[in-house]
């Protein structure tokens, strides 16, 4: 029996690999953590620096943006870093087996007003990521936006039926380019802490793209 109340299934064979998709080399001591919308990876290059035992895949579509990040990450040096620039949905498809990952970030995603089904927990996609999730992993969403966060609350607990906290962002937070710029305009942020339960069942937890 499914763990959610998602009717509409995601259709992850209809998805071609990311141009040039290499697949990523893991590294089997860390644990691995992803990061869709990285931008100029201000995120990513503060988490791998700060948890050297973790792995961080950090993905940007937007390729000024991705060679911001990549040459700041560059100049880093950080082996546990791996800035990476692609479609997060083909390449999550196409790189991640089930139950691998150990937490996922999207910080201040589009907020897609005029789009709604673009809104990351709207999309049928997002039972794929849950697939990939390990079960007490958790993934963090964070938004300026009232509406956008009230919607993927009520999505969260009503439609993937995850255990979820909704706090404030600390005024002093400096996580990302536009964590900062809302903050310094006195601009409530939030952020949402979903938990993929034990358990937890998707249509997905089989499936393993075939290369
Ligand atoms: C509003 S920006 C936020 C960037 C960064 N997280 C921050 O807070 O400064 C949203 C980012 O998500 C990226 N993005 C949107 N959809 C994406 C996708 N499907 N795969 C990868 N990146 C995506 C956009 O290119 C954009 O850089």
């Amino acid at each position: 029996m499914l763990s959610h109340h998602q009717t509409r299934p995601f259709k992850p064979e209809k998805l071609k690999p990311p141009r040039d998709f290499n697949a990523p080399l893991l590294l089997s001591d860390k644990r691995l953590i992803i990061e869709i919308g990285a931008g100029k990876g201000k995120h990513a290059l503060q988490y791998a620096t700060a948890n050297p035992s973790d792995q961080l895949i950090a993905i940007e579509r937007t390729r000024d943006k991705f060679d911001a990040f990549q040459k700041l990450a560059t100049s880093a040096e950080l082996d546990n870093l791996m800035p990476t620039h692609a479609d997060a949905i083909p390449w999550v498809i196409h790189a991640l087996a089930p139950a691998s990952v150990d937490g996922a970030y999207i910080l201040y995603p589009n907020p897609e007003p005029h789009n709604p089904n673009q809104q990351w927990l709207n999309m049928p996609f997002f039972e794929f990521l849950l697939s990939r999730l390990k079960p007490g992993s958790q993934i963090v969403l964070a938004s300026n936006i009232d509406s956008y966060i009230d919607t993927a609350y009520e999505r969260a607990v009503q439609t993937w039926c995850l255990p979820t906290e909704r706090t404030p962002v600390p005024i002093d937070s400096q996580r990302t380019h536009f964590e900062v710029k809302y903050l310094a305009r006195g601009e409530t942020c939030w952020q949402l802490t979903m938990t993929k339960p034990a358990g937890y069942i998707t249509r997905f937890d089989d499936w393993l793209a075939s290369e």
